[in-house]
């Protein structure tokens, strides 16, 4: 049998996929690319009864070569593989946060830097195309354009890599902001970084090639320079004061009578009042409270208090970040993903 090391690594991938929390039962598929076609999970096999020879060998003709069929996404699958000459592993799954989003049609913005982990300012979710067939292939498609993701509406996520440890980081790194999301939409849509705070992140992405392993040889931001300017990226010096808009609406001006109250006098540095995201300020005069002891006061003061402490933190080591060299990242995903797949190889030896 050819390939045995990618077969491996195949089903070892998708244990590690359940294991780790991010699919569940025989949902989801992985493959991988080989010479003139891919290798493939079988349609509807559970991963841990899966062997070497249940991986089916796909041509980018369809001819199959195995004892089982491939599954039902190998559509997707072979025109990804076939399109994209800079991928190797393409890896769906149903995990719970990327697929809830997708289940309303929404992707996931900019929101956070780490969507720049998939290549772009966002990440996609296509539009609803029934599984296992040539129109979902072709949304997918449209919506990996220049991406290394996208979610599949009212379906799940696909991920797109170089290898298999890659896939995996990048999948574990994509339903965390997900959930993230989900939970910050909890108290109205966060406000997005811009293009230009965008394209900053995606050029320090690749000048540290965030994501990658430490190898030195490789990387060319080392812990000893200092944090270079990017050539293609201006440096934003008014950094301190980001052009997003957080909502006005509801903030709330009151005086602070008691400067004896501390928590309330250094917060809210951000906050909420009933569902709205309240601007960032330090100012002991400008604290969102209303004055009556109705329950929006309560839900404040308990925020006021929460964000005191770690939003004073972050200016700190945000002033820190800016005069000290960077370290080379690592990924602690791709750590876990390394325990996963050593812990599921020793219990199948
Ligand atoms: P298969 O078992 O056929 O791979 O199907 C699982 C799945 O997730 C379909 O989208």
């Amino acid at each position: 049998m050819s390939h045995k090391k990618l077969r491996q690594g195949l089903i070892e991938t998708c244990i590690a996929m359940n294991e780790s929390g991010l699919n569940q039962g025989t949902s989801g598929n992985l493959s991988h690319r080989i010479e003139g076609g891919m290798l493939i999970t079988p349609t509807s096999m559970p991963y841990d009864q899966m062997k070497n020879d249940d991986i089916v060998e796909m041509a980018f003709d369809g001819t199959v070569t195995g004892k089982h069929r491939p599954s039902s996404e190998w559509r997707f699958h072979r025109d990804i593989l076939r399109k994209r000459s800079d991928v190797n592993v393409v890896l769906h799954t149903h995990s719970v946060y990327c697929t809830t989003l997708a289940t309303h049609g929404r992707g996931i913005p900019s929101f956070h830097y780490m969507v720049a982990v998939a290549g772009g300012t966002d990440i996609r979710c296509a539009p609803y195309a029934c599984f296992g067939t040539q129109e979902l292939s072709t949304v997918a498609l449209e919506a990996l354009k220049d991406r290394t993701a996208c979610l599949l509406g009212h379906h799940g996520l696909i991920v797109l890599a170089e290898t298999y440890e890659k896939a995996m980081w990048r999948a574990i790194e994509i339903e965390t902001l997900a959930k993230m999301y989900v939970h910050a939409l909890a108290i109205g849509e966060p406000p997005h970084l811009s293009e230009k705070e965008m394209a900053q992140v995606i050029e320090q992405m690749r000048r540290m090639a965030y994501g990658d392993a430490p190898d030195l040889d490789k990387v060319k931001d080392t812990p000893k320079l200092p944090v270079a300017r990017s050539a293609s990226v201006a440096p934003d010096t008014k950094a301190e004061k980001p052009a997003r808009q957080y909502p006005k609406a509801l903030k709330v001006k009151v005086t602070v009578k008691s400067p004896a109250n501390s928590a309330t006098k250094l917060a809210p540095v951000q906050g909420t009042v009933a569902g709205k995201a309240v601007a960032p300020k330090e100012s002991a005069k400008t604290v969102a409270a209303p004055k009556a002891a109705s329950p929006k006061t309560r839900s404040t003061k308990a925020l006021a208090t929460k964000a005191t402490t770690p939003a004073k933190k972050t200016i700190a080591s945000k002033k820190k970040a800016t005069t000290e060299a960077a370290p080379v990242a690592t990924g602690s995903a791709a750590t876990s993903f390394k325990s996963l797949v050593g812990s599921a190889l020793s219990r199948r030896k």
